[in-house]
């Protein structure tokens, strides 16, 4: 039997071992890395402590697209500590106004048949073009970076059959959201997803990364689409055609699961607050309140051809009086095209606000809805507190939903808005040729100028915390008990004054869950060491690891949960959280917060992955498991990444021991 395109992928890049069996540790070398501005600090502080002149990766990104408000001198002070970060160590910047930097990576860095580690979870949108891109915590990155093979559990393989094509004013978003319905937000945990067939032809590549992108949304280890003609046209537009590499399964190619999606029967969706599987078809909203914002853009849904499509259906119409319409777009190159093409000044003519080139409200910085405000995003994400309130409700719908909803004041889909025009939205397609203009992107320095660069460093740049390896005895009281899919958003709160704190640690973390309990920071630093408690899908979302570092710095030594989604896991391994998984829902039950939890002899049972845990408080037993792989167990004895990369590098001659 052929191979399909991951396979052939994940094989030319395996370092160990020679097989490749899902559920199985392999190691892989890594091509390309990318990190964004406000989970990057920490990536370059710690590549900083592995004690390494440069980047041994072929290309490594690092994009200030994030918070680019500037609220007071924190994030400025990080950008220029990212910068000459870069500087030393070899490092693309994409600067400040460049673009969102999945947008950024899949226009101007990705290559079919390569792979990418991004510090964000949204990496795999990278996919669109047949590369194998996987989203990270920052750790992994600076790992990567190094050079050295990296630990990836091998994925099983998942053939989605596309077929027909998508009907106009149906958007590649109805595809992921169909997808999130069937597979459940838990759905794609340990898979990547194959798109192929001619469905998948007929989807364009800023298409096609909608899809890819929002497939973290399902928990996937990445998505992925074969490097066929249309990525050719798409790098030819993109003046990268000399580094098309056609890339597809083959045509008897195995896979671990099949499915099939059919485009022709899609139709508008949305998915309803607070987690974005909860997709139900928009002539199902039978209720349809007033809205009152409406944001349009983000790096999901924002090409071209969305923009224009939805240019299309605003035009000669206006933004309700109630609604707050505003709009990012993903790149400057998107930008100055909708610009020459007159869609920009349709979208100003309708009273859309155009905001800054930059993630912006996606992550909660600016555009925060009002009080039990109704949002309708076409973002990728909509749990509770995404949007910076608690009590906001997000809607995810596909940009031509959006502008006919920021219309009509309450939920719209194209159709009803534009009635047999509609079809016009079909004569859109992305450009030909776009205007190439790399003047944003600062191209790594020479090594003999870069090893003469000072990497300049603000007053809140904080030096990484490490964390204490586990201890024999373990007796610590549970300093929160949470629900299921409790997100790192819910950990690490959003927005633009928290992003800018997250640099330093020792600040950051007194906003540990404060959107989600606003007692635990003061709580667990009373304690002193502490064990959390969670339900399924603990850590669920955006892969920033300062949802593993804050509890890790406020002394919480293990997360004992139903289930634990997989960047998180990673996340906790690397800052020296012990993951652990409760073995029934019956035990979850009944421990309750400043429960008194021991474990004996916890460093003999740890290599066992199975460990016996006293509830002192309620005076019961249970047992727990460590669903790690045998490298996992190697990291979470070494007391997290950083001591054990450390070990490894010294031990291979690359750095000197200290
Ligand atoms: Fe940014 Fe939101 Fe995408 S925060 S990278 S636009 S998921």
């Amino acid at each position: 039997m052929g191979m399909n395109l991951t396979r052939k992928i994940i094989s030319s890049h395996l370092a160990k071992p020679s097989e490749m069996k899902p559920g199985d540790d392999i190691f892989v070398k890594v091509d390309q890395t990318l990190t964004h501005d406000i989970n990057a600090v920490m990536t370059y502080l710690a590549f900083e402590a592995i004690g390494l002149p440069r980047a041994r990766t072929e290309i490594s990104v690092s994009n200030l697209d994030h918070n680019l408000l500037y609220i007071d001198f924190k994030t400025p002070d990080d950008h220029i500590y990212l910068r000459t970060a870069a500087e030393k160590y070899g490092v693309y910047v994409s600067r400040p106004g460049n673009g969102i930097c999945h947008t950024i990576h899949t226009s101007r860095f990705a290559v079919p048949g390569k792979l990418l580690m991004g510090g964000d979870s949204h990496t795999p949108s990278g996919g669109a073009v047949g590369m194998l891109a996987i989203g990270v915590g920052g750790m992994d990155v600076a790992t990567a970076m190094t050079g050295v093979p990296m630990r990836l559990t091998m994925p099983k393989v998942v053939r989605v059959n596309l077929k027909g094509k998508l009907r106009p004013g149906v958007n590649a978003k109805e595809v992921i959201l169909e997808m999130l319905r069937r597979e459940s937000i838990k759905g794609g945990l340990g898979k990547v997803y194959e798109y192929v067939g001619e469905g998948a032809e007929n989807l364009e590549v800023p298409e096609r990364m909608t899809i890819t992108n929002m497939g973290a949304e399902m928990g996937a280890t990445s998505s992925i689409f074969p490097a066929d003609h249309v990525v050719k046209r798409y790098m030819e537009a993109q003046e990268r055609g000399d580094q098309f590499v056609e890339m597809c399964a083959d045509p008897d190619a195995e896979y671990d699961e099949e499915m099939e999606l059919d485009l022709s029967a899609l139709e508008p969706l949305v998915a309803l607050p607070h987690q974005p599987d909860n997709v139900i078809p928009m002539r199902e909203l039978k209720d349809r309140p007033p809205v009152q914002q409406v944001f349009m853009g983000s790096c999901t849904n924002a090409s071209y051809a969305d923009l224009a499509k939805t240019a299309l259906v605003m035009q000669g119409r206006h933004v309700h009086e109630n609604v707050q319409c505003t709009l990012g777009i993903s790149s400057r190159q998107v930008y100055k095209q909708l610009m020459k093409d007159g869609y920009l000044g349709m979208l100003v003519d309708a009273g859309v606000r155009i905001l800054e080139i930059a993630c912006g409200p996606c992550c909660a910085i600016g555009q925060v809805p009002p009080t039990n405000g109704i949002a309708v995003r076409t973002s990728n994400r909509n749990f509770r507190g995404r949007a910076g309130s608690p009590n906001a409700n997000i809607y995810l719908v596909s940009p031509e939903t959006a502008g006919a909803t920021a219309i009509m004041g309450t939920f719209a889909t194209a159709e009803e808005v534009m009635g047999e025009d509609v079809r016009k939205l079909a004569e859109i397609h992305e450009p030909l040729h776009y205007e190439i203009d790399d003047s944003l992107l600062i191209k790594p320095l020479p090594e003999e100028e870069a090893a003469r660069v000072e990497i300049i460093r603000g007053p809140n740049i904080a030096p990484l915390p490490v964390p204490e390896k586990p201890e024999q005895h373990v007796s610590c009281r549970v300093s929160l008990k949470g629900t299921d899919n409790i997100s790192t958003d819910d950990i690490t709160p959003a927005g633009a004054e928290f992003s800018s704190m997250r640099s330093n640690i020792p600040l950051m973390s007194k906003y540990c869950y404060h959107r989600y309990d606003p007692t635990f920071a003061e709580r667990a630093k009373q304690l002193g060491k502490s064990i959390i408690v969670g339900g399924e899908n603990y850590g669920q979302g955006s892969s920033r690891e300062h949802a593993a570092i804050n509890p890790m710095y406020l002394g919480v030594r293990c997360v004992i949960a139903m289930s634990i989604a997989r960047i998180h896991k990673g996340n906790l391994i690397n800052h020296g959280i012990v993951p652990m998984l409760f073995e029934g829902r019956d035990d979850y039950e009944k421990i309750e917060q400043d429960d008194l939890l021991e474990i004996e002899g916890f460093l003999d049972q740890i290599p066992t992955r199975k460990v016996v845990v006293k509830d002192v408080t309620k005076d019961f037993t249970f047992n727990v498991r460590l669903e790690l792989t045998d490298s996992e167990l190697a990291v979470v004895l070494a007391g997290g990444q950083l001591r054990y990369l450390k070990d490894q590098l010294v031990k291979e001659g690359v750095i000197k021991g200290s």
